[in-house]
């Protein structure tokens, strides 16, 4: 058992379900407590609450096994966060996109074409070499407070190279996405069409088991609606829960579409009408927006005041890649999604915890309610709003996952 003390501002988000209910965030939403403390009890918080009442919350709980060890941990004034629910990652993939990156920030515009230059890299690379590469990134996106991941396959574009994508995704989370419609592989430009008879007939059928999630790219130059209601049928026919890549690079029809296939979450939703908006919001469908993506693309960012308003719930991910966007810092994307996207900070901070976690269909993370897994962050901040405040320094000071520290970036000396 560990009782933290100490916590100058605690988020708890309280219960997801009860702000389900309530997509449209006011003030308070966040149900923060100051002064607080925190009971963690078999890689779960037993407890959380004002530090006053810790102490009788410590005896109840140890009544049946008075002599069990507790160790505290006496923060001295720091705040804590639900870990980071990152609801969005393409991590399963070799090669470097730098000079593509420079190229747009230099004027060139962001088409999804660079893609095949990873695919080429990701089928050339070992199974060691990739996974070696999905830890690493991993373990940076820990170091900035990310407790769930989900990630995704599509750089392989293969029946053996998609599901060795997932076999090494299966490895370290158990949020795996089969992206096998991510674009067209070169092989099958001149007939797109077998490309999605492969994906349906062999690749879905293939990834029972390795994969939780069905998601495509529907997209101009990647799959038409056609195309893709067929290929998240067929996943969801096999058990798979669907989501998507949806007005990405065009107002088409995707976030509609992804409403009526029942998709959980449909991401990006860059571009996105009024009526795109209501029917987003009457499904329940939650819109993961990706500020690192506008802001690795130059495109323009999405208003989320304007999401909000038509009664859409939202979360944030970072949609780590190597093309569109290669950061896994929510704490940026958090800056950014204040800064550039009109998002409150409650807002921000519920939309990368508990919104990740609604964009997962996830209830035991993304917050610190009783019960809930012992994800959480400690920041070098009195306050959550530092994170928004302070952009681009490092506050996370130390990582829980279950209950134990995963993370520590506090000074060595
Ligand atoms: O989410 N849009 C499609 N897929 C990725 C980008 C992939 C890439 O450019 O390599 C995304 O932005
Ligand atoms: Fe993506």
């Amino acid at each position: 058992m560990k009782l933290i003390t100490g916590i100058s501002e605690l988020v708890t988000n309280s219960d997801p379900t009860e702000l389900m209910a309530r997509p449209s965030l006011g003030a308070g939403d966040l149900h923060t407590l100051t002064d607080a403390a925190l009971i963690i009890d078999d890689g779960k918080v037993a407890w959380s609450g004002p530090a006053a009442e810790a102490d009788a919350a410590l005896n109840s709980l140890t009544l049946a096994a008075p002599d069990a060890p507790v160790e505290t941990i006496d923060l001295g004034g720091k705040a804590v966060i639900p870990g980071f629910v990152d609801s969005h990652n393409h991590l399963v993939f070799a090669g470097d996109r730098s000079a593509e990156f420079a190229a747009r920030m230099a004027g060139e515009k962001y088409s999804a074409g660079g893609i095949a230059t990873t695919v080429a890299a990701t089928r050339a690379a070992t199974d060691e070499g990739l996974e070696a590469n999905l830890v690493h990134l991993v373990d940076q996106a820990t170091r900035q407070g990310t407790t769930t991941f989900e990630i995704k396959s599509g750089y392989g574009l293969t029946l053996d190279d998609e599901i060795r994508a997932l076999e090494i995704i299966g490895r370290h989370t158990p949020e795996s996405t089969l992206i096998a419609a991510h674009v067209v592989p070169p092989e099958y430009k001149a007939d797109p069409e077998a490309y999605v008879a492969l994906v349906i007939d062999e690749i879905i059928p293939a990834a029972v088991g390795k994969a939780k999630w069905i998601d495509v790219f529907c997209e101009e130059g990647a799959f038409d609606e056609d195309q893709t209601r067929r290929i998240i049928e067929a996943g969801k026919s096999v058990g798979m829960k669907a989501r998507l890549h949806a007005n990405q690079l065009t107002q088409g029809g995707a976030l509609r579409l992804g409403a009526a296939l029942g998709c959980t979450s449909v991401d990006h939703a860059t571009f996105a009408s009024d009526e795109d908006l209501a029917v987003l919001a009457e499904a329940g469908t939650v819109v993961t927006l990706l500020p690192g993506v506008e802001f690795s693309t130059r495109q323009p960012y999405p208003d989320a005041r304007r999401y909000l308003a038509a009664g859409v719930r939202l979360a944030i991910a970072s949609d780590c890649n190597p093309g569109s966007c290669f950061t896994n810092s929510l704490p940026f994307c958090i800056a950014v999604a204040v800064r550039d996207m009109h998002f409150t900070v409650d807002q921000a901070v519920w939309a990368a915890t508990a919104g990740g976690a609604h964009a997962l269909d996830r209830s035991d993370v993304g917050h610190l309610g009783a019960g809930a897994q012992a994800d959480l962050v400690v920041l070098d901040a009195p306050s959550y709003r530092h994170l928004a405040y302070r952009p681009g320094v490092q506050l996370v000071d130390r990582v829980f996952a279950g209950g134990e520290l995963v993370a520590d970036n506090r000074p060595q000396h």
